[in-house]
């Protein structure tokens, strides 16, 4: 396999290596992933997250094991190990399926298998650039614009999708200012979105989530992009939880709300968001925090809790797709993610 390279996920000299997200921001270790075992565990751990970034890491991953291991058997075991690490984001299930089906019809040719690995990443770098040059020219000067848990560059390996539009716009000289959702209970907004735009240099705020709507309620809130984890063919969408409350704040504030995504997010046989598996995690992610900044625990020790990884938004409070291949309704959207 080639190098590759991006901002948390990388290969060098055959080998793969992830930044292991849950130390940000205050610890950058890189992690070798050797094998899909310990593939699976980081992606359930969300060493590596983001929808785009664990298609993509999930694939790099089983073809290093097909170039070891080239037995049909045994790879498409692996995939499936990969493919049940998280339930929600369809994009580890659609490049998956992408590489197996190389596999299928090369006689698992494994290097077939890796080219097209190589080609999903190269792929999400192009599908990124789309829709930051798309999306950014929504966004008018001097705006404020908010966003919720981390979809730039280290939830992808491009740029991002809805964070990829922002810095986009902050590159067009637009001079915004960002709102930035803490994105309980992970903290993917406040630990990951800040660190990214720290490093970019634009200009943000960090909010408790529940600050949202009060923020909308005093006009300081323009517009809001947010990602998906997977848009079903009506236009409902799974993402962070916490997103259906800030689409439903937005429709009542009249604040326009954009769903940011690549075709590798769009599941065609999931007709609607009732249908879309929602993922479950731990109680303890609840009941107080743990990163680089130590454990704590401030609920009684064995609160009950309920912990959605993710929630659905419908349609209907969506002003808009921004897709790689241009802004669309929820109408437009089979159709645009066929051609
Ligand atoms: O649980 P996570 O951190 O993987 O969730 C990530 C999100 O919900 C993002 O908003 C989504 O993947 C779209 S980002 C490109």
């Amino acid at each position: 396999m080639k190098d590759l390279e991006s901002m948390s996920l990388k290969v060098e000299n055959g080998k793969l290596f992830v930044l292991d997200q849950q130390m940000l921001p205050h610890q950058e270790d890189w992690i070798e992933s050797k094998t899909p075992e310990e593939m699976s565990k980081i992606i359930l751990d969300l060493k590596t997250r983001g929808a785009p970034l664990i298609g993509v890491s999930a694939v790099l991953s089983l073809a290093l094991y097909a170039e070891k291991e080239p037995h049909p058997e045994k790879i498409m075991a692996k995939a499936e190990l990969l493919r049940s690490s998280r339930p929600t984001a369809v994009n580890l299930m659609n490049a998956i399926d992408r590489v197996l089906e190389v596999g299928q019809k090369t006689q698992w040719d494994t290097l077939e298998i890796t080219k097209e690995a190589e080609n999903i990443f190269e792929e999400d770098v192009e599908l990124c650039e789309k829709m930051a040059s798309i999306g950014s020219q929504l966004i008018k000067p001097n705006e404020n614009v908010l966003t919720h848990c981390n979809t730039g560059g280290l939830a992808t390996v491009g740029r991002g999708t809805a964070l990829g539009v922002i810095s986009k716009a902050y590159e067009n000289q637009k001079g915004i200012h960002v709102y930035v959702d803490e994105t309980r209970p992970l903290l993917q907004g406040g630990r990951l979105t800040t660190w990214e735009l720290e490093s970019l240099g634009i200009p943000y705020t960090l909010i408790c989530d529940n600050m949202a709507g009060q923020l909308m309620s005093v006009g300081k809130i323009d517009r809001i992009f947010v990602g998906a984890d997977r848009i079903a063919a009506n236009g409902d969408f799974a993402n962070k939880i916490g997103t259906y409350s800030l689409a439903v704040n937005a429709k009542f504030h009249k604040v326009p709300f954009y769903v940011v995504a690549p075709f590798t997010t769009f599941d065609k046989n999931c007709p609607n968001g009732k249908e879309i598996p929602i993922e479950q995690r731990e109680p303890d992610e609840v009941r107080g925090v743990k990163g680089s900044f130590g454990k704590v625990v401030w609920s009684p020790k064995n609160a009950e809790t309920y912990n959605p990884a993710f929630d659905v938004t419908p349609e209907s409070l969506v002003s808009g797709y921004v897709l790689d291949k241009g802004l669309f309704k929820a109408s437009e959207l089979s159709k645009a993610f066929e051609n």
